[in-house]
C-alpha cells in the first residue's frame, strides 16, 4: 500500500518542484506504528538522501525521541511535501493541495493512533488553519476521529534555544500518551 503511493510521488509532476529534486522524500520508520510525525518539507540533505529529518533538523529531533525512549521502530516520519521547495522557502499553497493527497494516503495507510505535527507549517495544514504554535504546542486535537499535537519545528529550537525547555515537555507528554493509546 504505501509502496505504490511511494511509486505515484516518484512520477509525480502535480507541482514545479519535481524539477529541480534530488530524490522525492516519501517517508521513513515503521508502517505500523502508533506514531506519525509529519513535518513541513524536504531540506538539502534530505532531498541529496531521499529520507526526511537526517539533517541538522533531525539530528535535533533525535536527542528529544532518546530523550523520553521512543525507539526507531516506534514511528514513521514524513513531510507534508514530498520535494525541497528552493532555497528552503515556505510550501507555497498550491504546493501543499498538490502534495497533501500523498500524505492523506500514508495517514489511511499507517493509520496512527498520534500525529504530532513539526512545526506551524503541518499543524496549519493538519490541525486548523489559525493554529498558534507558541500558545498551542502540545495540546491534543481531536480531528476527523484522530488525535493529533503539534511540537515547535527542531529548526525553531536551532534559532531560538529558549524553546527547548517546552519541547522537552511536550515529548513526555507524547511518550505518555504513546502508552495509553
Ligand atoms: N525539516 C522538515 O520539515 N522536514 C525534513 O524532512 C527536514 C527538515
Amino acid at each position: 500500500m504505501l509502496e505504490t503511493i511511494r511509486e505515484q510521488c516518484e512520477t509525480c509532476r502535480k507541482c514545479t518542484l519535481w524539477k529541480a529534486r534530488t530524490n522525492v522524500v516519501f517517508g521513513r520508520g515503521n508502517e505500523k506504528a502508533k506514531l506519525l510525525f509529519v513535518g513541513e518539507a524536504p531540506g538539502a540533505n534530505e532531498d541529496l538522501t531521499g529520507k526526511p529529518f537526517v539533517g541538522a533538523a533531525g539530528k535535533l529531533l533525535d536527542t528529544y525521541l532518546a530523550a523520553v525512549g521512543i525507539g526507531e521502530d516506534a514511528y514513521y516520519i514524513a513531510n507534508i511535501l514530498k520535494c525541497r521547495p528552493p532555497h528552503n522557502r515556505d510550501p507555497l499553497p498550491e504546493e501543499e493541495d498538490a502534495c497533501k493527497p500523498y500524505l492523506d494516503e500514508q495517514i489511511r495507510a499507517i493509520d496512527p493512533k498520534l500525529i504530532v505535527c513539526l512545526g506551524r507549517i503541518a499543524a496549519m495544514r493538519l490541525i486548523k488553519p489559525d493554529f498558534a504554535i507558541t500558545r498551542e504546542h502540545g495540546r491534543v486535537f481531536t480531528v476527523s476521529a484522530r488525535k493529533l499535537l503539534a511540537v515547535f519545528h527542531p529548526a525553531a529550537l536551532l534559532r531560538d534555544p529558549r524553546k527547548k525547555e517546552a519541547m522537552l515537555l511536550d515529548f513526555k507528554e507524547i511518550a505518555r500518551l504513546l502508552e495509553t493509546l
